[in-house]
C-alpha cells in the first residue's frame, strides 16, 4: 500500500500530476467533504468531480445491502452492454427512461464519455440530415457542418474539438473541421438579478450570425448545439426567448436541435435537466458527467426519417455500450435524490448561495455577474489574474471552486449540500475576497 505521501511522486514517475495538491481518503471523506489523507483536512467539496459527483461521498445510501452486492457482481464482470443484456441494465434503462427522461424522448443510446455522448448526438444528426437531403446532394455526408456556439466547449474527441473553443490550448495544433460558429447571446446580471446587458442587442446580432450561416452552407447544417448554459466557457445563461429563436431555425431549416447537457443536466439545476427551466423542448440531448453512465436521448422528431440510427444496427455503436456499473451506480443515485427530493433541495441552496454571493459583493465589490441555478453557481471577478489569485485564496480556505471562461468562478454544489455548508462556502469566499479587495 502505497503511503499517502508518495502519491503524487510515485504518479509523476508515470503521468503528468498537474491535479490538486492533496490526496483524497475514499472511505473517510464524507458528504459535501473530501478528506486529505496527507495532512487530515477537511476541504469544503464545491468543485465535485466537474460536476459529475451528485449524492456527497459515501452516501449512506449506497451502504445498503443489495446495492453493495450488484456493484461488486458489475465490477467483477464487464458485459459489452451494446449486445450482452442484464436485469440490471434493463432495471437502470426503465429507470432512467421512466424518472429522469421526459416522456417525448422514447430513444436513448449509452457510451462512456461525455465527448463522445456529444459526437453520437452529431452523427444522429449527420445520419439524419443525409438521408433527408440524399446522400448525393452532400458528398455522401461529406458536406454536413455543425452550427456551433462561441465560448462553447463539447469535449476533446475527434468531432468534438471543431465546436470546442474556450481555451485555445485545449485544441490547438490539432485538426479541426471549420464549422460554423455564431455569437453566444449571454445574459449579464445586476446584483439585483436583472439582465443589466443589453440582451435583445447580444441575441439580434447571433440571429444574424445563424442566419448568414444558413444561407452560407444552404442545406448542408445537420444540427444546432448549444449547452443550455455554457460551462467552461464562463457560466453563460441565455433568455427562453432565445431558444424559442433556435428552435425556429432548426425547424425551418431542417436541423436538428441539440442541447449538451453534461455539465448542466441530471437534476444540477433542481429540475432533470435545464433546458426544462426554459421550455424550449430540443430533438436530442446528450449527457454525462453526474449521469455516470453517459449518452442521449432523442425524441420522435428523429423518425422522420425512418431509417434512423435508432433503428439500424451498428450506426452508432460501442463495445461496452456504456459501463454496467455507471448504470446500477446511476440507478441508485436517481433513488436517492428522488426519495431524498434532493432536487428541491439544490434549488434552494443554490438560491441561497446566489443571494449569499450578492450580498457579498454589494457589501464588499470587487465580484460582479453573480448568477446560477441549482448546483450551478458562478461570478466573475476584474481580470484572469485576480481570479487565479481568488481561487488559491479559497483552497487556502478549504474551499474548492473551478475556474470559468476568461475570468469567472463557478461553484458546482453537491445536491446534498446543507444550508449550514453553503453558510461556510460563503464565508469563506468572503474571507478569501477580502484578501484580495481588502474589504
Ligand atoms: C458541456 C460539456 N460537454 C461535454 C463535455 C465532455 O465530457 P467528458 O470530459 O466526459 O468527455 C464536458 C466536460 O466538461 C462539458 O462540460
Amino acid at each position: 500500500m502505497i503511503d499517502p505521501r508518495q502519491v503524487h511522486d510515485t504518479l509523476r514517475q508515470h503521468q503528468l500530476t498537474d491535479g490538486f495538491p492533496f490526496v483524497m481518503d475514499l472511505e473517510k471523506s464524507q458528504g459535501s467533504w473530501i478528506y486529505d489523507a496527507r495532512s487530515g483536512k477537511r476541504y469544503l467539496d464545491f468543485f465535485t468531480c466537474f460536476a459529475s459527483w451528485p449524492i456527497g461521498y459515501n452516501h449512506p445510501g449506497t451502504l445498503e445491502e443489495k446495492f453493495r452486492r450488484d456493484i461488486e457482481l458489475t465490477g467483477r464482470n464487464k458485459p459489452a452492454n451494446s449486445d450482452l443484456y442484464t436485469t440490471h441494465m434493463a432495471e437502470f434503462v426503465h429507470a432512467f427512461a421512466t424518472k429522469v427522461t421526459p416522456s417525448q424522448f422514447p430513444y436513448h443510446f449509452w457510451v462512456s464519455g461525455g465527448a463522445l455522448a456529444v459526437e453520437n448526438a452529431l452523427k444522429v444528426a449527420f445520419d439524419w440530415k443525409a438521408q433527408k437531403v440524399g446522400p448525393q446532394n452532400c458528398n455522401d455526408g461529406n458536406d454536413l457542418v455543425i452550427l456551433h456556439f462561441k465560448a462553447a466547449f463539447h469535449g476533446r474527441s475527434g468531432y468534438t474539438m471543431s465546436l470546442t473553443n474556450t481555451v485555445a490550448d485545449k485544441v490547438a495544433l490539432f485538426p479541426k473541421f471549420q464549422w460554423p460558429r455564431v455569437h453566444n447571446p449571454g445574459i449579464v446580471f445586476d446584483l439585483d438579478g436583472n439582465i443589466a446587458n443589453d440582451i435583445e442587442a447580444e441575441e439580434a446580432r447571433a440571429c444574424q450570425d445563424i442566419e448568414a450561416a444558413f444561407e452560407c452552407y444552404a442545406g448542408r447544417i445537420a444540427a444546432i448545439i448549444l449547452e443550455p448554459m455554457q460551462g467552461e466557457g464562463g457560466d453563460v445563461h441565455f433568455r427562453p426567448e432565445f431558444f424559442q429563436k433556435l428552435r425556429q431555425y432548426a425547424d425551418q431549416h431542417e436541423a436538428l436541435l441539440i442541447y449538451d447537457e453534461v455539465q448542466t443536466g441530471f437534476f444540477g439545476s433542481g429540475k432533470p435537466w435545464l433546458w426544462q427551466t426554459k421550455g424550449v423542448e430540443p430533438d436530442v440531448v446528450a449527457f454525462g458527467k453526474k449521469t455516470q453512465v453517459c449518452g442521449l436521448y432523442a425524441g420522435k422528431r428523429v423518425d422522420e426519417v425512418p431509417n434512423n440510427v435508432f433503428h439500424r444496427s451498428s450506426r452508432i455503436n460501442s463495445t461496452w455500450g456504456g459501463n454496467l456499473v455507471d448504470m446500477v451506480r446511476c440507478h441508485k443515485f436517481i433513488d436517492i435524490i428522488l426519495e431524498e427530493k434532493l432536487d428541491q433541495n439544490i434549488a434552494a441552496r443554490g438560491e441561497q448561495m446566489v443571494q449569499g454571493l450578492r450580498a457579498i459583493a454589494r457589501e464588499k465589490g470587487g465580484m460582479e455577474n453573480v448568477r446560477g441555478v441549482g448546483s450551478l453557481v458562478a461570478f466573475t471577478l476584474d481580470s484572469a489574474e485576480t481570479r487565479d489569485a481568488m481561487i488559491q485564496a479559497m483552497m487556502e480556505r478549504e474551499l474548492l471552486v473551478l475556474a470559468s471562461g476568461p475570468k469567472a468562478i463557478r461553484f458546482r454544489l453537491p445536491l446534498v449540500v446543507t444550508a449550514d455548508e453553503v453558510d461556510t462556502a460563503l464565508e469563506r469566499t468572503s474571507e478569501a475576497l477580502s484578501t484580495l479587495v481588502g474589504a
